[in-house]
């Protein structure tokens, strides 16, 4: 109290415009400005001025302060993410920070720090100042932060999903049809140079035999794509087709059983569903080293249910996590998106159970085409 008097008999004793006197001025309302306030040095942190509402709030003394730095007053674990935003944030603009304050006590609380930047004797120097603020406020924005995040993930994944598949049938198209009309290409310019008229009946057959191989792999590749009886009869007759390819192809039997499954379903509801079990079986086939793997789609009046089962080899989910594979997130992701959820049990002694649950009256944000 006795302080203040005196600084302000010493500024009324200063004329209106001297510039000393606004400097006095702006002093004062920083030091009397109710919440936590300082003055850092740009480049080392350190403390250059503090108010009193700070000094009484985290209990250090004025000069306690400035013989610390910024730094002092978080965890270690923060100090670098700290440092990061005040010395390597865009260096001429506000910001905001949620970050955790300790007192000379070791107590620790929670803030929002504001600062902006600001020339302090010459030296280029923040203004920062602090309030308490909410768990519930500092938890919505590291939730905000996350939801970011898995959304960026997400929209890398389905790009580079989306070029995979583009390079696939580049190269299906280019090796497989393409070699194929190049060899009918040559045969029919050959009979047109020199006619072979002895030959014809067993060049037709040839050529007979190359455009049939022709629409098979057109067919295989159109299927592979989409098989148009998802969308023309249904998620069941799908996965029947599916499962009598998966099986020619792998030599392995898949065990189908189903409740309440050969009605239609909602469209992004029917493709979740077989892109999940296309996966659950390729990944059976590629790594679990079973001879069946058992299927069960139930579908009631709320959820369609999925279970794929197989007695494999089984695998260790962080490990798998942990590499660059899009197959267990997306199929994830694919039940999120539709507000179901999918579950993986996975251990060497009884295989990979995968169950997956997914409502039929959508309160989905969108949907993997
Ligand atoms: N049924 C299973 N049995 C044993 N291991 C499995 C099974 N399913 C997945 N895995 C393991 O989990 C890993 C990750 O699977 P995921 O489907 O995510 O990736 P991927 O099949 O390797 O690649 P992608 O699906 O992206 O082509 C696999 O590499 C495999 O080691
Ligand atoms: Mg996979």
């Amino acid at each position: 109290m006795l302080r203040e008097a005196k600084d302000l008999k010493v500024i009324s004793r200063r004329k209106p415009n001297d510039p000393e006197r606004r400097v006095d001025q702006y002093r004062i309302v920083f030091e009397r400005y109710p919440h936590p306030a300082w003055v850092l040095d740009r480049a080392t942190l350190r403390f250059l001025a503090v108010n009193d509402a700070a000094v009484s709030k985290y209990l250090y003394s004025r000069d306690e302060f400035l013989r610390m730095s910024y730094l002092d007053i978080h965890l270690p674990e923060d100090a670098s993410t700290v440092q990061r935003s005040l010395i390597n944030g865009q260096p001429n603009s506000p910001g905001i920070g949620l970050w955790r304050h300790k007192k000379k006590s070791g107590d620790l609380f929670d803030v929002e720090a504001a600062w902006i930047p600001v020339p302090f004797d010459r030296v280029p120097a923040i203004l920062l100042t602090a309030d308490s603020t909410h768990r519930s406020l500092r938890r919505l924005l590291q939730e905000t932060e996350s939801g970011r995040e898995r959304l960026e993930a997400l929209s890398r994944r389905l790009v580079d999903i989306q070029e995979t598949e583009r390079s696939e049938i580049a190269r299906e198209l280019h090796d497989e049809v393409g070699q194929l009309l190049t060899g009918l290409k040559l045969m029919l310019s050959a009979d047109e140079r020199e006619p072979q008229p002895g030959l014809a009946g067993s060049r037709r057959e040839q050529m007979l035999q190359i455009v049939n191989e022709l629409m098979d792999r057109t067919r295989n590749i159109s299927m592979d794509l989409r098989p148009p009886m998802l969308d023309q009869l249904g998620l069941l007759s799908a996965l029947v087709w599916h499962f009598e390819r998966f099986t020619e192809q792998t030599r392995i039997r898949v065990s189908f059983s189903h409740v309440g499954a050969d009605s239609r379903f909602p469209r992004p509801v029917e493709t979740a569903a077989f892109r999940l079990i296309q996966e659950a079986l390729t990944n059976a086939a590629r790594y679990a080293g079973a001879e069946v793997v058992e299927v069960e789609v139930q579908a009631d009046s709320k959820f369609l249910k999925l279970r794929v089962e197989d007695r494999g080899s089984g695998f260790d989910q962080e490990a798998a996590r942990a590499g660059r594979s899009a197959g267990l997130t997306g199929m994830e992701e694919r039940a999120h998106l539709l507000g179901g959820h999918l579950t993986i049990e996975s251990s060497p002694a009884l295989g990979t159970r995968l169950l997956a649950e997914l409502p039929l009256r959508s309160t989905a944000p969108g949907v993997i085409p």
